[in-house]
């Protein structure tokens, strides 16, 4: 090709949009004597450049490694910098020139998105895995870039149903890609408990097999599918090692005191009644929790969360709380007793007390607890922190005033488990997480907020991919793009050029079709 025509070939297309890009005349020629340029400290990231380049291009490039970096022709210089302060933690500057490319921030994370949005100014048939082209041009420009927001999420429920290692990584990679930066793994429910716990193995041993799922509530009938599968603990290191190597955090859910029945299943004398439980084969609120009066209850969750917090290095784990119901607390002579003891009024108390002694364990531990709106309370100790998904909106609201920190799922927005004609992609993309409410004093206290992919009806990849795509690249648009810049037609043109790299990873996304029909439809 000739350089002209390569040049009309290149084009800025990046999602998530960056806060400033000047386009400049030319372009860079990546080619077989082009180098990485960097220092030690960057070794991890600049071998996943080479990798990247290598495997989508090609191009093997040698990586010099230098104590002072000097910028030279035909190189890809990445440095870490004071200079660049201004762009904070997890900010950028990327710079194409026709002689060179170089990327700075103050942090490897800086560096690793900087590497990611000039992933986005290759042509997407740089994703394919097979080509056999050298030489590789993309435009010059000067980008400046940090979030909008610190935390940027995808929850995946592996609980109704379970997709694996290899699923999973491939959404880690996805989600470097578009800037996502927590992964939380609702592992535990009704239908199922997916971590291995050494202490309990009954959790795994039962409590990771289900029989089938009901066809309907009223019948009871059982459409024959058994649904199992769990992760050992060495799968899940092997997946945080892929995720931290992807700058991502995991958030792991054990889900207590409520959506218990397969823990339950497993070691019925944690219930109220004694049981006994099947893991469930239906979905919605189940009526049997975890007492919260035995003591031994409590030994059971520190001993789970022990084993959970020398698994997962990130400081936050997750405790769910979301959708308990009172009725076997009222009627239980161990929960009202405890209510007695310690000297509280209501069965939402009880819930507080059982969520605040979670809170102290993982805080002696430097950890700290987050747990669905359900558990905001005025006794809930300060440093939990709160995942809004629905109803009670000024209670969140009150509580940010009060400082407590948010991180925002609504549902009517950010639920990808609902189908497009119910959640088009224009009200994910429109959606913004600071509340119009909200006095700008309190934005702080929203850290951000999370997709959440729940899978009652999502039995496999085929689906959760249809499911999230395009939905959750909306929403990493939304969780790194200032507010000023978030404009839907823009973004359906760079998504249009985004999913013809999706195209070469294969992905089941829904198509522009679906979403545009279902968008005028509602
Ligand atoms: C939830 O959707 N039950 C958090
Ligand atoms: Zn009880």
């Amino acid at each position: 090709m000739k350089r002209n025509e390569i040049e009309s070939n290149t084009k800025i297309s990046i999602i998530p949009e960056p806060v400033k890009i000047i386009s400049e005349k030319g372009i860079f020629t990546f080619n077989k004597k082009t180098v990485i340029l960097t220092d030690l400290k960057l070794k991890e990231i600049a071998e996943l450049l080479k990798q990247l380049l290598a495997q989508a291009t090609g191009l093997n490039l040698d990586i010099e490694y230098l104590v002072h970096i000097e910028e030279k022709d035909n190189a890809v210089t990445l440095r870490i910098t004071d200079n660049v302060k201004s762009l904070k933690h997890e900010g950028y500057n990327l710079k194409i020139s026709q002689n060179g490319i170089g990327i700075s921030a103050l942090t490897p994370t800086g560096i690793f998105y900087g590497i990611q949005t000039l992933r986005h100014l290759f042509p997407p048939e740089m994703e394919s895995l097979s080509q056999e082209k050298l030489e590789w041009s993309i435009p010059c420009a000067i980008i400046e870039d940090f979030p909008r927001f610190p935390w940027r999420g995808f929850m995946l429920d592996e609980a109704r149903h379970f997709f694996g290692k290899g699923v999973v990584k491939k959404i880690l990679d996805l989600m470097a890609f578009l800037k996502l930066n927590i992964f939380h793994w609702h592992l535990t429910d009704d239908q199922g408990w997916r971590i291995e716990i050494k202490k309990y193995p009954l959790l795994t041993e039962i409590g990771s097999k289900r029989k089938g799922t009901y066809l309907t509530r009223r019948t009871k009938k059982l459409d024959g599918i058994p649904i199992t599968g769990f992760y050992y603990q060495e799968d899940l290191r092997d997946i945080i090692t892929y995720a931290n190597e992807r700058f991502i955090s995991i958030i792991p859910e054990i889900d207590v005191p409520g959506h218990t029945t397969a823990a339950l299943a497993s070691y019925p004398e944690l219930s109220c009644t004694g049981g006994p439980f099947d893991v469930s084969p239906n979905f919605g609120i189940h009526q049997d929790v975890f007492c919260v009066g035995k003591e031994k209850t409590y030994d059971f969750v520190q001993d789970i969360f022990d084993e959970v917090m020398k698994i997962f290095p990130f400081e936050i784990i997750h405790a769910g709380g979301d959708e308990v119901p009172k009725r076997r607390w009222k009627k239980c002579i161990d929960c009202q007793k405890r209510i007695q003891k310690e000297g509280l009024e209501t069965e939402e108390n009880l819930q507080t007390y059982f969520t605040n002694r979670i809170v102290d364990y993982l805080i002696s531990y430097n950890h700290r607890l987050m747990g669905w709106n359900e558990i905001l309370d005025e006794n809930l100790a300060k440093n939990a922190i709160c995942q809004y998904w629905t109803h009670n909106f000024d209670k969140v609201l009150e509580h940010l005033r009060m400082g407590r920190n948010v991180v925002m799922s609504e549902m009517s927005a950010l639920y990808l488990n609902y189908p497009y004609n119910l959640l088009p992609l224009r009200k994910t993309y429109m959606y913004d997480p600071i509340p119009n409410e909200l006095e700008q004093k309190f934005y702080n206290q929203i850290l951000g907020l999370e997709a959440c992919l729940w899978t009652e009806y999502i039995p496999n990849k085929k689906r959760l991919e249809w499911h999230t795509f395009p939905r959750l690249i909306a929403v990493a648009e939304i969780g790194w793009t200032l507010k000023i810049k978030i404009d839907f037609q823009s973004f359906l043109k760079r998504l249009d050029y985004f999913l013809k790299r999706l195209d070469f990873h294969e992905i089941n996304y829904a198509s522009k079709d679906d979403f545009e029909k279902e968008d005028i439809k509602s």
